[in-house]
């Protein structure tokens, strides 16, 4: 299974990127490709309403701002997996990763009889939350709202935040491993839970301890 990893944050050593690093050894270890993006790295425009308020996302499917939308979408139908990751903001996904979904949705939304290029195709939705860790939820709420409406398979929704990062960081990379897994009945026999405990994972998430 073809994984595509959508991260969204500017900083590289940050919660998100970490979070993006699990799910990359989940999937490796899933014994799938791994494609990781960051939406920070792309030039997204907010959707300008254009015409009577539907313009060629509802006719065509596409939309007509000139940026990496279009570049985007093309990475999304090729996939057959995702992980969403977003920092927290107020409650809510990063603002990149909304003006995304905003435009995704009306050219996705649109297709006859649902059939999206997200459709039937797991996705793990992950908010990683650095301050007080509060607005996690709300922010998986909206996620799953976009999971629903592009006709995705929902296959796990998880908060991080300071004080859960050691265990989480592990349960996005199992959750990674199980998706890749379940996508080939014939690898769920081979990876019992107990796979778990024959990998050294623990270690690999550890934060460097501070000097002095
Ligand atoms: C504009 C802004 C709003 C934020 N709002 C919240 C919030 O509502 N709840 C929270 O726990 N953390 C909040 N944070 C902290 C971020 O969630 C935290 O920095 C993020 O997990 C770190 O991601 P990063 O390491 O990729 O930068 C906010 C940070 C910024 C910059």
């Amino acid at each position: 299974m073809k994984v595509l990893i959508v991260t969204s944050t500017p900083n590289n050593d940050g919660l998100t990127a970490a979070c993006g690093e699990a799910a990359r050894q989940g999937v490796v270890d899933g014994h799938s490709p791994a494609r990781m993006i960051n939406l920070n790295d792309y030039a997204i425009g907010s959707c300008t309403v254009c015409e009577d308020g539907w313009g060629t996302c509802k006719t065509e499917h596409r939309c007509s701002l000139q940026d990496d939308f279009g570049k985007l979408q093309e990475m999304f139908a090729q996939a057959e997996g995702y992980v969403w990751i977003s920092p927290v903001y107020f409650g809510e996904p990063s603002e990149p990763m909304k003006a995304f979904f905003d435009r995704l949705r009306r050219c996705e939304m649109t297709r006859v009889k649902g059939e999206t290029i997200l459709a039937g195709k797991p996705t793990v939705c992950v908010a990683a939350a650095g301050g007080s860790g509060g607005g996690a939820i709300r922010c998986l709420s909206e996620m799953e709202r976009w999971a629903e409406q592009l006709k995705s398979d929902p296959f796990d929704y998880i908060p991080i935040t300071r004080r859960t990062r050691e265990y989480q960081l592990e349960t996005i990379h199992d959750a990674l491993t199980a998706m890749c897994a379940a996508s080939e009945p014939e690898r769920v026999q081979e990876m019992p839970l107990s796979a778990r405990r024959r990998r050294p994972s623990r270690r690999r998430f550890r934060r460097p301890q501070k000097k002095g």
